[in-house]
């Protein structure tokens, strides 16, 4: 619990950016002041903290960025606030700017940075922005939903030139340590295969499936890899062609097409309501959490618990994007 009386609040956002920032941005500065609130706006992420680069925001500032992608505060990965001189840098320029409770747009890293300010006594409420959907105590990250569709539109398009040509196809999302994406794509974008950080596979069981799809009469194959999957895209494909699975093979890497474009209704309303939410939370004397959605409500979790705690993947899915493929 903060027990003072908050007047000014901070935000920032950080690690790598998701569609939903800037209306969680916009959420979190026009609640704020229409509390009477400072607002403090920090400028990528924890470098603009431990450098001190931060300016007052007001309401025309956040003006016309609800439909965009991106942060309009810019983001960083910051090695210094990792450090112990770092931190300390950081929390100086937080006292020197007279910000009272700090509120951190970001993926589960982020969260680890804003659990250390907590210790620290700053407080602190973290909100989760990240297209991997990765984290603990929340059903959904800003920025997913969005990336979702990416994927899925890609896919789509894959597929007509896929069929076109008899081929098979590898795309490769994002998700460095989760597979989240990767299975959701395999089932809204209907895969064959899809090969994810959590799940071994080898290449032989991906050749004998693509194979036997093929057989089957299928005219194309999609296999999603997750960019942290034991193989790669490319190895995959060289092998696939070495095995002679029926197929020849081509191989699409989405890569960071998934982290922009305009949010999604669905991302532009949970991150409105992260945001709304995390003024109220300060307000009510909140901190050291991380608000999450969970059903269709909005909840407090204790950061300790989000930065301790691994999502796991969602093997259920996996399991019936497989029988899907048949
Ligand atoms: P994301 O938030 O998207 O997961 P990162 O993992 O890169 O992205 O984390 C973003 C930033 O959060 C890092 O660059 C670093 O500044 C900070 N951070 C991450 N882990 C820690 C940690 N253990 N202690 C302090 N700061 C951290
Ligand atoms: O954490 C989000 C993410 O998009 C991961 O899926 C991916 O591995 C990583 O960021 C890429 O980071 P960078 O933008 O630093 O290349």
């Amino acid at each position: 619990m903060n027990s003072k009386t908050v007047e000014s609040i901070g935000v920032l956002t950080s690690g790598g950016d998701a569609p939903g920032m800037n209306p969680c941005i916009r959420a979190v500065v026009r609640t704020a002041l229409s509390k009477d609130l400072r607002v403090i706006g920090i400028r990528e992420g924890y470098t603009g903290l431990v450098q001190g680069d931060m300016r007052r925001l007001q309401a025309r500032d956040v003006g016309g960025i609800l439909q965009g992608g991106g942060t309009m505060l810019g983001t960083a990965r910051c090695p210094e606030f990792k450090t112990k001189k770092g931190q300390r840098e950081a929390i100086r320029n937080l006292h020197e700017a007279n910000i009272d409770t700090l509120v951190v747009i970001g993926g589960d890293g982020s969260m680890r940075g804003a659990r250390v300010l907590a210790e620290e006594g700053i407080p602190v409420v973290g909100l989760p922005g990240s297209i991997d959907n990765d984290m603990w105590g929340t059903n959904m990250s800003i920025g997913t939903d969005t990336a979702m569709n990416t994927i899925q539109d890609a896919i789509d398009k894959l597929k007509d030139t896929a069929s076109s040509h008899r081929r098979a196809f590898i795309i490769e999302t994002m998700g460095r340590n989760c597979g989240y994406l990767a299975i959701m794509a395999g089932l809204v974008g209907g895969a064959e295969m899809v090969l994810i950080p959590e799940q071994e596979v080898t290449v032989e069981e991906v050749a004998e499936s693509v194979e036997a799809s093929y057989k089957r009469g299928k005219t194309h194959a999609i296999i999603i890899v997750a960019e942290g999957a034991s193989v790669r895209a490319t190895e995959l494909s060289d092998k696939l062609n070495e095995l002679d699975v029926g197929f020849k093979t081509r191989v699409t890497i989405l890569g960071h097409i998934q982290r922009g474009g305009r949010p999604s209704a669905f991302d532009r309303l949970l991150a409105t309501r992260l945001g709304v939410a995390a003024v109220e939370h300060i307000l009510e004397g909140s901190s050291d959490i991380m608000l999450g959605l969970e059903g269709r409500d909005i909840v407090p979790v204790p950061l300790e618990e989000v930065v301790s705690k691994n999502r796991p993947a969602d093997l259920h899915y996996y399991e019936m994007c497989r029988m899907l493929a048949y």
